[in-house]
């Protein structure tokens, strides 16, 4: 058992906060010829100040790193993290995509699986990596903290590199987007919990550097360079981070070509612009075989068009730069004096190109891959949505923007709440209770419904902006909302995108299972014509499914992972408006697929023992009445 490998007391810290893993190699009884390891991280959350933008801002980071430490792992092997919280908040840590079978209690959402790590407390995260090969990431699931707490969580195929299903390529290359804050992200989710909406991030960054978009006080910023060498192949292993943002990704002179997506191969797909939404991975091809010079990188923030509200346009830059032929001793690369050359700017408008490059996505045929469940055993039709509550308890008021209500975000015009006092985290409540399939920790379960309450034109543009026609559609419960499945289950999703308010798209999340995309389109499913179009040959296997603004998409998952999974909007916004759920997966029937008993180091709650940082205790709602219902 690799369990026994384990120290189970205290964490060890190293005293120097050392980036670099350390890797014990363990024979697995009964094969002698394969080993898996245990791969050991320690993660220290501090703050930190970090100048950008012409500004020094204290973030909070892993190990002084934005962004953070990159794990790599080969599939098989076991991770332990041991995160030492020096920071003042909460914490917790997500393993984004790790799919945590029978390991439930390691997957980090705050007072679901695990009470948040306190103020000077440590903990470890340990988990198995198996049955996925390709890019993950991890991240803080506390509030706003994702947006500086990150890193990429690479895992390689058990036979090497040269087991990759496309050609090796020479260089592999983490490259996170994301956004820079200069405002405090405690802050930031405060006026989201309270529903102002209304801050914007200062910058764009891709691997932490601003770009040259940002040169203040004319100081032009470096942006992140990748140095290349003509003929090469470079596969990189791309993350959004963001908290809001959806980007799109384009190289002068260069083609991508897209050999995996949330740890799942596709079939090779080439194009010049990728589009990814917060919380998707993708790793793609780049060759080098331009002619040796610079080339800009870009990533564009996408926002939907009007009628919803505009936001400032937003993007960021980084740089291909070839190595010359003949060197040169300044260290420079000898093309100083040629100007980069610069990519045709995507339309930050665009809201199709993101719809067809999800849409060209497909399974690659690989031992790894799962099989499609051919029927569903239960079926949603989940609309997304904006919604009001009545602010201070209220069973009725105006809504349609006035201050009686507060705007949040739903599914079937359900709204997730976790209970105002809890003591436990609910999975613990739940892991103590199986029997009991209404209520977890005593509070009622409120079954998410199958269907919304009223039919309407979902897609209808003039339900932007909010009116007295929309007043009734609106009205939505704040409930601790979820389902729960036998284990095993074939489970239908049919997200349809609805106008309410605004027509984003929805990175609908779902923590614990892959899922399989077998369908989207633009406007409202229809059943009747719809099914025909399902892919159930090569359909992508996805952890994070962007919901097509103003269309649908569909899906099916097999719920075999015990446990109580978070299903969510990646978008920070989204999620702290309660646009989330939670999916209960009950116990098999062999040993096999039983959930074991919490590690007995998980944190504990203890409320009051530090008072100031429990109210940042994202979703919790310390805050009295404001959003119970
Ligand atoms: Cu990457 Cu629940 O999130
Ligand atoms: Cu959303």
């Amino acid at each position: 058992m690799l369990g026994t490998m384990k120290s189970r007391g205290v964490p060890v810290v190293p005293a120097v906060a050392a980036a670099a893993a350390i890797i014990l190699f363990v024979f697995t009884a009964g094969q002698p010829a394969a080993t898996a390891a245990i791969v050991e991280h320690t993660f220290i959350v501090s703050q930190v100040n970090m100048t950008r933008s012409c500004k020094e801002t204290l973030v909070t980071v892993v190990n002084g790193q934005l962004p953070g430490p990159a794990i790599e792992v080969t599939e098989g092997d076991s991770l332990s993290v041991h995160v030492v919280n020096k920071s003042p908040y909460n914490i917790t840590i997500h393993w984004h995509g790790v799919k945590q079978r029978l390991s439930c209690w390691a997957d980090g959402v705050p007072m679901i699986t695990q009470c948040p790590l306190r103020p000077n407390h440590n903990f470890t995260y340990r988990f198995d990596v198996a049955g996925q090969e390709g890019t993950l990431w991890w991240h803080a699931h506390v509030g706003c903290f994702r947006a500086t707490l990150h890193g990429a969580l690479i895992i390689r195929p058990r036979h090497g590199a040269s087991s990759y299903p496309f050609p090796k390529p020479h260089v592999e290359i983490p490259m996170i987007i994301g956004e820079w804050w200069d405002m405090d992200l405690v802050q930031l989710e405060r006026n989201m919990v309270d529903g102002d909406f209304r801050d914007n991030p200062t910058a764009m960054t891709i691997n932490g550097q601003l770009g040259d978009p940002f040169n203040c006080s004319g100081i032009v910023k470096d942006g992140f360079v990748l140095d290349v060498e003509a003929g090469m192949t470079y596969l990189l292993r791309l993350i959004n981070a963001a908290l809001f943002t959806e980007f799109y990704l384009k190289i002068a002179g260069h083609k991508f070509t897209v050999v995996a997506s949330d740890a799942n191969y596709v079939n090779p797909y080439t194009t010049d612009t990728i589009a990814i939404a917060p919380g998707e991975t993708m790793d793609v091809l780049v060759v080098a075989n331009a002619p040796p010079g610079k080339y800009y990188m870009v990533a564009v923030a996408l926002q939907t068009p009007k009628p919803d509200q505009q936001l400032p346009f937003f993007m960021t830059s980084g740089m291909v730069q070839y190595r010359s032929g003949h060197s040169h001793n300044n260290g420079t690369t000898g093309h100083h004096n040629v100007a980069p050359v610069v990519p045709e700017l995507p339309d930050q408008h665009d809201t199709i190109t993101t719809y067809y490059f999800h849409g060209n996505l497909t399974s690659l045929r690989h031992p790894r891959r799962p099989q499609v469940p051919v029927h569903a055993d239960e079926y949603f039709f989940i609309t997304l949505s904006d919604g009001s509550i009545c602010r201070h308890g209220r069973q009725s008021c105006k809504r349609s923007g006035s201050n009686e209500s507060m705007l949040v975000a739903a599914m079937n015009n359900v709204s997730f709440q976790l209970p105002a006092t809890v003591a436990a985290p609910l999975l613990e409540a739940h892991y103590y209770h199986r029997n009991n399939t209404a209520s977890i920790g005593g509070v009622d379960l409120y079954m998410l419904p199958n269907s919304p309450p009223r039919v309407f034109n979902f897609t209808d543009l003039s339900l932007v902006p909010s009116g007295p026609k929309e007043a009734q559609l609106e009205a939505t419960k704040k409930r601790m909302v979820g389902r729960r499945f036998r284990h095993g289950t074939a489970v239908e999703v049919v997200f349809q995108n609805t106008a309410l308010m605004q027509t984003g798209s929805h990175p609908m999340h779902l923590h614990g299972h892959d899922v399989f995309v077998l369908a989207q389109d633009h406007g409202i499913y229809d059943p009747a014509k719809d099914v025909a179009k399902y892919n159930l040959v090569d359909p992508p296997v996805k952890n994070t499914v962007v919901v097509p603004r103003l269309g649908w998409v569909a899906l099916r998952f097999v719920a075999d992972n015990p446990g109580l999974w978070y299903v969510h909007c990646h978008f920070d916004f989204h999620m702290i408006m309660g646009m989330d759920a939670v999916f209960i997966v009950d116990d098999g029937p062999t040993v096999a697929s039983i959930l074991p008993p919490p590690p007995d180091d998980l944190p504990n709650c203890n409320h009051g023992d530090n008072h100031a940082s429990n109210e940042l205790l994202y979703p919790h709602e310390g805050k009295g009445s404001v959003l119970q219902s």
